[in-house]
């Protein structure tokens, strides 16, 4: 990883700095005074216990304990009695080209309807409804209609197969799924209607189907199962009394992948999730009245969550959505819908980003997008190559970069520069926030000095942290709370530089980040072995260009198998078919045995040499080499004969 030098340091504007929302740090104001200020910009039906925002036993933790609060009161209710009534709160661009723009009011009539149509359906608080749509108002309306009436939701993201559906419908227990009957990607329908009908025969809980009309192109419906939700709009009225839900009362679910082949279902509370969120929101991208804001994560990611939907509608701010791809059908959408829409605020994955540079600057340069004041990115660490490009290319050398970091679980921005406060460096996501105290650490805890490498912790609990893993608290205290005393783990690896920025440089666990979306390891090797060909299988990720990292197999096949590229695409469908299309590997390799150490562990490391073409580095705790020295052998046999 190349660490940028001091002398590189990009300083906030002068002009940006004078209006910015924040225009500096106040270190000595205590963790829970900052947040129980924040939480008082919310409107609570109920206080919470003033003067005590912080209660529970650690790791349960609790803010803003007998507070209540409703969700979609606060994102759309409190902006209906001023001037923001009539202010576009989502501006919808269709791939097609179809346009449609709902203000705060339209918003209202839309989500108390759905409301009271999911009440029809027999929806209660507490019952979790899972939402599998692609970007498109609906999804926003729904989440929205569920926080209404105290329904956690689980959206699950798109591109998932049917297979990973059914297991977060059935873990979820939802009886209710929202779908469509497709959607637009590179001019083609995506059958979505397809993947829920397959989904939902492996899942006794759900009763009914609510499908959107996106697309029209005729589609399966089950008698008695499925409804048009068109249909049951037309029927339903306008205005729906908010459920007024306890601070502490799950907000959603959102299935997230860790180091087991099981995904975890992530909860969210309500009171402290919906500070964090609106606070990172006005703070981290110093939101305005008068911006478009567009955030191009999909609503199945938390980023979606957090930053298209709750932060931004919370902060009364005008989002933008598209639904398709950024290529097509040329490759200057994005530019054109920036230029169109006059969008002021652009966040995005430094995987996006990559491919921008690759597709060239001419795509960019055929629009008008001097409306850009600021830039963000998240998912992934960002090559300062690629900073530099986003800064000159797309920020005319003017908007300042925040570089965010923070996870699934964090639920809302921890660790980014305060545009128009800290000074940047390409590549680093700079230093905490306000409200949050994280640190780099060694192996036993102990923080590392300047230059030193560790372990990303956090020090303190905060209001949008997650509340636990659904249905398995053991592993919720297991994963974040046990690798180290009283901190909480984020599975990432950190270095500090020279003026204390942090420098995050990845996962340390076995989770794979690729092109920004979380996949386990284990999850693919169950994937794999579930073929019924292979005995043994370890998934790795190695650099990717575009992706920032990809995903190689290594397979150990049965006797009976014998190695083909025919068994390679077998295995290849297998983890499609199991996850989605966006976790296809890249490669896989069949090996005799797998690089162990003494104690069992796959040397995951002397694998992802392999698969990057370097000499595996230190051997000696490796049991047996020969296995090893045979796919080396065969990879020099490869690229001699390429
Ligand atoms: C990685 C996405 C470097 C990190 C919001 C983290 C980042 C994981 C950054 C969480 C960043 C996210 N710089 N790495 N700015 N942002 N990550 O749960 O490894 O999908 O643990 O949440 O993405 O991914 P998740």
């Amino acid at each position: 990883m190349e660490i940028v030098n001091s002398e590189n340091l990009y300083y906030p504007d002068r002009k940006f700095a004078e209006d910015a929302n924040v225009t500096g740090y106040s270190p000595e104001m205590d963790y829970q005074m900052f947040w129980e200020k924040e939480a008082g910009k919310l409107h609570w039906f109920k206080k919470w216990n003033e003067g005590r925002p912080l209660s529970g036993d650690a790791p349960f933790f609790k803010w803003f304990e007998n507070g209540k609060i409703n969700a979609s009161f606060n994102c759309i209710d409190r902006h209906l009695d001023g001037w923001k009534r009539n202010k576009a709160a989502l501006i919808f661009e269709g791939e097609p080209g179809d346009r449609q723009v709902m203000t705060y009011h339209d918003l209202y009539r839309e989500v108390t309807r759905f409301s009271n149509v999911l009440k029809k359906m027999g929806i209660k608080k507490g019952d979790v409804v899972t939402i599998y749509l692609p970007m498109i108002p609906e999804a926003v309306i729904a989440m929205l209609a569920c926080s209404r009436i105290g329904a956690p939701h689980s959206v699950v993201f798109g591109g998932f197969s049917s297979n990973a559906l059914a297991d977060r419908i059935n873990d979820s227990n939802s009886k209710l799924v929202v779908t469509v009957d497709g959607y637009w990607r590179r001019g083609k329908v995506i059958p979505a209607k397809t993947n829920v009908d397959k989904a939902v025969d492996s899942c006794e809980c759900v009763e009914n189907l609510l499908v959107v009309k996106r697309t029209g192109h005729h589609i399966f419906m089950e008698q008695d199962r499925d409804h048009w939700y068109h249909e049951l709009m037309d029927w339903a009225s306008i205005g729906c009394e908010p459920e007024p839900m306890n601070a502490e009362d799950i907000l959603f679910l959102l299935y997230t992948s860790g180091t087991t082949g099981k995904p975890k279902g992530i909860v969210h509370s309500t009171g402290g999730y919906l500070t964090g969120t609106a606070t990172t929101h006005r703070n981290v991208f110093d939101i305005k009245d008068t911006d478009v804001y567009w955030c191009t994560a999909d609503i199945g990611w938390i980023t979606g969550h957090s930053y298209i939907v709750y932060g931004p509608l919370l902060n009364g701010s005008t989002i933008l959505i598209y639904e398709g791809s950024p290529d097509y059908p040329e490759k200057d959408r994005f530019w054109e819908i920036i230029e169109s829409y006059g969008v002021t605020v652009l966040y995005t994955a430094p995987t996006a980003i990559r491919l921008f540079m690759k597709w060239g600057k001419e795509y960019v340069e055929k629009h008008d997008i001097s409306s850009l004041r600021l830039l963000g990115t998240v998912g992934e660490p960002i090559n300062p190559d690629v900073w530099r490009w986003y800064h000159e290319t797309v920020g005319h050398g003017r908007c300042p970069i925040v570089d965010t970091w923070w996870q699934t679980e964090t639920g809302s921005i921890m660790i980014s520069p305060l545009p128009g406060v800290t000074p940047t460096k390409p590549g680093s996501a700079t230093i905490p926030l306000p409200g949050i105290i994280a640190d780099i650490v060694d192996e036993n805890g102990v923080s590392v000095s300047k230059g030193g490498h560790g372990y990303l912790v956090v020090k303190n609990p905060w209001p949008s942290m997650l509340r636990g893993i659904h249905g398995d608290m053991e592993r919720y205290v297991d994963v974040y709370w046990s690798e180290f005393d009283n901190m909480y783990f984020t599975g990432d690896g950190a270095v500090r530089d020279e003026h204390g920025y942090f420098w995050i440089t990845g996962r340390v666990d076995d989770v794979i980040n690729i092109a920004g979306h979380r996949i386990g390891s284990a999850e693919v090797e169950s994937a794999v072995i579930g073929s019924e060909m292979v005995v043994e299988a370890a998934a790795v990720d190695i650099s990717d260009d575009i992706k920032g990292q990809a995903l190689t197999i290594f397979a150990v096949l049965k006797e009976s198998v014998e190695a083909s590229s025919e068994v390679e695409q077998i295995l290849m469908e297998s983890v499609m078919s199991d996850i989605g299309k966006f976790a296809k590997p890249e490669k896989i390799y069949f090996i005799r045995d797998l690089p162990k150490t003494r104690s069992g562990k796959i040397m995951r490391r002397v694998l992802r040499d392999i698969a990057e073409g370097r000499e595996p580095g230190d051997l000696s705790t490796l049991v047996d080499r020969a296995a090893v020295d045979e796919l080396l052998r065969e990879q020099q046999l490869v690229k001699t004969a390429g």
